[in-house]
């Protein structure tokens, strides 16, 4: 199957069912592998990685997912390309477009991506940017379909930064039908037209309150205070430690709630190690399914 969209940048441009379908394919590819069934379903297709920022899992899960599937990847930093020197991005989308068979790109801000994508005549696909991580919000809803067996109906809180990770998770919790709760100190409330465009499908509550968004949920997810495009690096203290997800936060939440965070993690900041290594911890599946929804994402982008 493949994608209406030629492109990933935002959850927004998907379906319900192509997210679904995304997520059962992910599955399967995971079970597929562990029982030694790997099928090359992008033999000889290459994709480019660019990097204008660090990663540790999106490098490694999109270049080894690509192996796994019979293509290869090559990893560009910006700093190494003529982008560097001021070569335009309209310039380098239609050169790569010529190499290569998807892009995926990890940038500071959006509107390069938006760039890249318009003047590519091959897939592109954020890899993270200042305001939406789709790749990561893939992984996070196969890994809570795998502990909770459905996604429909549940409750999901946010605490802390209204960041771009919590931005595609609102777009994740419109298109399976889950309850978002999000608290963050004022003035870091997420992006304002994916609640307005979420609130079409599903219940989207916005406070300062930590313990009134935890109550009896059933997946609790947080993330950096300070990401890798924030200048700021004293907003930290603006969170702590009202926002901190620690043992005594996470006794609000359902028993059987699960804990997730996109990693990196600063432990003592916005999780304690108690929380982010004990047992409502998921975070190592959730890692490990970024290998698992990039591949399944990958094949239902590249044309074969
Ligand atoms: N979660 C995530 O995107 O991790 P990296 O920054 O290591 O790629
Ligand atoms: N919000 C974080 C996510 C890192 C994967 C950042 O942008 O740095």
């Amino acid at each position: 199957m493949k994608l209406k969209t030629k492109n990933l940048l935002t959850l927004s441009e998907i379906s319900s069912k192509e997210f679904s379908d995304l997520i059962k394919f992910s599955i399967k590819l995971k079970r597929d592998l562990k029982n030694n069934k790997n099928t090359p379903l992008l033999k000889n297709k290459t994709l480019t990685m660019i990097f204008q920022k660090p990663s540790t899992r999106t490098r490694v899960s999109f270049e080894i997912g690509m192996f796994q599937l019979g293509g290869y990847a090559i990893n560009l930093s910006t700093n190494e390309m003529q982008l560097s020197r001021g070569e335009t991005i309209e310039d380098t989308a239609k050169t790569l477009s010529r190499y290569t068979d998807c892009i995926m790109a990890r940038v500071y801000d959006h509107e390069l991506l938006v760039k890249l994508a318009e003047f590519s005549s091959v897939p592109v696909i954020n890899g993270l940017s200042d305001s939406f991580h789709p790749c990561q919000i893939l992984a996070d809803f196969m890994t809570i379909k795998e502990k909770k067996k459905k996604l429909r109906g549940l409750k999901l809180a946010w605490i802390g930064d209204g960041n771009n990770v919590c931005n595609s998770m609102i777009y994740g919790c419109a298109l399976s039908e889950m309850k978002m709760s999000i608290a963050t100190p004022k003035g870091f409330e997420p992006n304002s037209q994916a609640v307005k465009e979420s609130r079409k499908f599903t219940g989207i509550e916005i406070t300062t309150d930590p313990i009134k968004v935890i109550k009896d949920a059933d997946v609790v997810v947080t993330d950096t205070f300070t990401s890798i495009h924030n200048l700021d690096k004293k907003r930290t203290k603006k969170f702590l430690p009202k926002f901190q997800v620690n043992s005594k936060l996470m006794k609000h939440a359902k028993k059987d709630a699960i804990f997730l965070h996109c990693l990196p993690a600063k432990r003592g900041g916005e999780v304690t190690s108690s929380v982010i290594d004990g047992p409502q911890s998921v975070v190592w599946d959730e890692a490990e399914n970024r290998l698992h929804t990039q591949k399944a994402l990958l094949t239902f982008l590249i044309p074969t």
